[in-house]
């Protein structure tokens, strides 16, 4: 659908976690034409402070309610004004969201705040009765997110943690190893460093995949070139400058320059 730029009621808040919250607005148009990996450019209160709009991931759509849910990290200024809104101006859907019909048994993988697009993805998969396997990584326990949700849809889930405080103790990227493998299409989305060792793994295991990536945002339209990340022109050959909210967020995993 083409963006809209528009402000729609809140009609629920909620905090997930010390640290999280989740907004729902009723957002008819939005909730009819989003696809999951796409983004809105948010405006964080009812004045000009901050400037610039926050980019947050498309969480959950429920089309017979006609509402989209967004979680967010508390991360800075920005994202904590949020909790004290009734009405959220938004500019959105950006970016190009995910490819659902490439071939391969979909795997998903989500680290951190990660998780918010991912639980999209998986409300669509679910609907094409497809059951995947899905791991689930963070810090702590305090900042796993989305695990219980996702099991309600019906997914395998497997957790861990840096801390070892839930599920295995180590990255997120031990557990999905084992599973990577010629069939597979890894939808990733989380810290660099994260997608980073899983762009590796992927590689030697010959696993396809998208991965949705964060950089900090100025417009959101293309325009300021405030959050180019390199990609590749031509595997492992000359590398170009890619805009995330146009070109991405989301990219296959072999165009990322990760070097
Ligand atoms: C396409 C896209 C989708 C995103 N989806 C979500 C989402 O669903 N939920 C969510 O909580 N966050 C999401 N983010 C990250 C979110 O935009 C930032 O956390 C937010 O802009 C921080 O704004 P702030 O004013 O609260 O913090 P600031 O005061 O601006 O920054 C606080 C800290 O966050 C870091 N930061 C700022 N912008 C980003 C960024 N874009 N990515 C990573 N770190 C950043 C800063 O370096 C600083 O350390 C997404 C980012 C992108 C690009
Ligand atoms: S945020 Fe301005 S070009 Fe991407």
């Amino acid at each position: 659908m083409k963006p809209v730029k528009k402000t729609f009621d809140i009609i629920e808040k909620k905090q997930i976690k010390p640290c999280y919250g989740l907004l729902k607005l009723y957002a008819p148009e939005l909730a009819a034409g989003a696809k999951p990996g796409q983004f809105l450019h948010v405006k964080c209160s009812g004045t000009m402070d901050p400037l610039l709009r926050r980019p947050i991931s498309i969480h959950a759509v429920q089309r017979s309610g006609k509402t989209i849910s967004m979680l967010y990290r508390k991360a800075g200024r920005g994202t904590s004004m949020l909790d004290s809104l009734d009405k959220l101006d938004v500019m959105g859907p950006l970016g190009h969201g995910f490819n659902m019909s490439c071939s391969g048994t979909p795997l998903v993988v989500g680290g951190g705040i990660g998780a918010a697009p991912l639980y999209f993805l998986l409300q669509e998969l679910s609907g094409m009765q497809m059951q995947v396997d899905v791991f689930i990584g963070a810090s702590s326990s305090e900042h796993l997110l989305a695990v219980e949700d996702i099991k309600a849809l019906g997914h395998c889930v497997r957790t861990a943690t840096d801390d070892g405080s839930a599920g295995y103790r180590g990255p997120v990227t031990d557990t999905c190893l084992p599973y990577l493998n010629k069939d597979v299409q890894v939808f990733a989305c989380g810290p660099v460093p994260m997608l980073k060792k899983l762009a590796g793994d992927m590689e030697e295991n010959k696993a396809a995949g998208q991965f949705s990536l964060e950089e900090k945002m100025g417009c959101g339209v293309g325009a300021c070139l405030s959050c180019v990340c390199k990609t590749y022109q031509e595997k492992e050959k000359e590398y170009t400058y890619s805009r995330v909210c146009v070109d991405g967020p989301v990219f296959s995993a072999g165009e990322v320059v990760w070097k």
